[in-house]
């Protein structure tokens, strides 16, 4: 990763390179930056808010994993905190396509697992499918999202969904990012207990089927990802996607995992299972340990 990153600050002009690799290149770099650090490399850039964070894609897009279309895009959702979050899209070969990271959903999916309560503004290097539209419109601050494009003055994002299908036509009004607290009962394995916690934040408010996964990396070490359900169903993003954005956002691979386990509701309306098993499989045969837990 760290080669790919040091390519990507050659886009970059040479005063916003040298400002940024500091950063990029310490071993505990995230792929996001604190408000403080934007301040920072808006001011050795000289570039603007919007421009810097455009001039910032070709390292958001670094993250791309294109086994099949070969085509990187990078985001970057931008937090009411002031950090900003990188995010790429991520393909999975050998698996069915529908299972597709779109570069926005990492974004997105990136700034709510680090808890950031509400988002600004999301900039990517090409124009949002209807699909990502569809799954910024589950978010807390749809209404004033604003969209940053390379080239394009900036647009709101119900400029480009207008007439939009909601969690409101649906009945709901809980929306992505609100926080979520579903109680389960607690468990002794310390990484169950890290899916347990992931499924608790999952966000589900059509199905009521909360899931969480937790994956143990080979350096004694973990992340997890939240189920993050859509009023229109298929942009829905799965836990397991959710975990594999934040490896590969902290730059490990794959290839790390150890241990998978996946936490589902008991008789739940739906399951994430089979399709979470697939994905492993297509990623190199690892196995899903599948947990069950009753709502307390
Ligand atoms: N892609 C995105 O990441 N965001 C969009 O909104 C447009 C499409 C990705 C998905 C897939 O990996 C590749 O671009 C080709 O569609
Ligand atoms: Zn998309």
């Amino acid at each position: 990763m760290k080669t790919r990153l040091e390519d990507a600050l050659q886009h970059c002009s040479p005063q916003l390179a040298a400002a940024l690799r500091p950063y990029v290149m310490a071993d505990t770099f995230k792929a996001s930056f604190s408000a403080e650090e934007v301040s920072v490399l808006k001011h050795a850039s000289g570039l603007s808010t919007t421009d810097l964070s455009l001039a910032l894609l070709p390292l958001a897009a670094s993250y791309a994993i294109t086994p099949l279309s070969h085509f990187k895009v990078g985001a970057i959702a931008q937090g009411i905190s002031g950090r900003w979050y990188l995010g790429a899209n991520m393909e999975f070969a050998s698996a069915p396509i529908q299972q597709t990271i779109h570069a926005e959903q990492s974004a997105i999916n990136h700034a709510w697992m680090c808890n950031e309560p509400q988002l600004t503004a999301v900039t990517v290097n090409y124009t949002p499918c209807g699909h990502c539209r569809q799954f910024m419109n589950e978010l807390n601050s749809a209404q004033q999202l604003t969209i940053y494009l390379p080239g394009r003055p900036p647009q709101t994002l119900h400029d480009y969904l207008p007439n939009a299908f909601g969690p409101k036509d649906l009945g709901i009004t809980d929306t992505l990012f609100d926080p979520q607290t579903h109680a389960f009962a607690a468990q002794s394995d310390p990484l169950i207990q890290a899916a347990v916690d992931a499924a608790s934040q999952s966000y589900a408010p059509y199905t009521h089927a909360y899931s969480g996964i937790a994956l143990q990396i080979d350096n004694g070490y973990w992340v997890t990802g939240r189920y993050a359900e859509n009023a229109a169903f298929n942009p829905s993003l799965p836990p397991l996607q959710s975990a594999l954005i934040m490896m590969q956002l902290q730059g490990h691979s794959a290839s790390a995992i150890t241990r998978a386990v996946l936490v589902e509701v008991s008789d739940a309306a739906l399951s994430q299972q089979s399709a979470s098993a697939a994905i492993l499989t297509a990623l190199g045969g690892y196995s899903l340990e599948t947990v069950t837990v009753a709502p307390k």
